[in-house]
């Protein structure tokens, strides 16, 4: 499974690839709006710390003007992905932007039909928002295992990102389904590591090392 981090964050962004969890990043108009920056500035800043697919999403909701946006946002870096929204015209620059080489993740996917749609668009990358789903009372898991079925039973190439992450446990879950990528909030993906007999049994080893008088090299 490949980590995406979920933020525009870019001192997050920096140090979380320096740990080497990084495959990649997604960002929003929200997120974009939360960084206090341009998005011009913001996203060429996170290009040059992350090798893999930056996402960076249109604002605009009729086709050309979608497809104008997307050609000034992929001018910004190579791994530019560009990121429209699950309308009929988002589906149709999908399909354009993907016959223009470009990688395309189609956002806000609430149902596994709207997902079918945007494997037939071509898209690189479908974000159905597990969190949002599970918001209203509905298990949002479950579209993951939905859309894998779907995926699978029709070989499409489109790479399954679970979204709207909110814990550590959509992130098992979406794992335990097979979803190709997680895109995750800076911090549930340092919660990852997190484990109370790791700390245990770190500090039981510690305090026995430190009764040998030993030291290493
Ligand atoms: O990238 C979009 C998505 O992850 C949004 O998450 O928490 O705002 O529903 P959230």
């Amino acid at each position: 499974m490949k980590f995406f981090v979920d933020t525009a964050d870019v001192k997050e962004i920096r140090e979380l690839n320096d740990l080497g969890l990084l495959d990649g990043v997604t960002t929003n108009p929200s997120l974009i709006l939360k960084s206090g920056g341009s998005i011009a500035e913001v996203t060429k800043e996170i290009c040059d710390i992350v090798e893999g697919p930056v996402s960076s999403e249109v604002v605009a909701t009729d086709y050309k003007e979608m497809m104008r946006e997307a050609a000034v946002l992929s001018k910004i870096a190579d791994n530019i992905c560009i990121k429209v929204p699950l309308t009929l015209d988002g589906l149709k620059a999908c399909k354009a932007l993907r016959s223009e080489g470009r990688m395309v993740n189609v956002t806000l996917c609430f149902s596994a039909n709207q997902a079918l749609l945007a494997a037939k668009a071509g898209a690189s990358f479908i974000s159905p928002f597990i969190g949002r789903i599970d918001d209203m009372g509905v298990e949002g898991i479950e579209l993951i295992g939905e859309i894998k079925q779907i995926y699978d039973n029709y070989d499409f190439p489109t790479e399954i990102l679970a979204a709207s992450i909110r814990t550590v446990n959509h992130v098992k879950q979406a794992a335990l389904i097979g979803a190709h990528v997680a895109t995750v909030p800076p911090a549930t993906l340092r919660a990852l590591v997190k484990h109370p007999l790791t700390d245990k049994g770190l500090a039981a080893f510690l305090a026995d090392w430190a009764k040998t008088g030993q030291k290493i090299g």
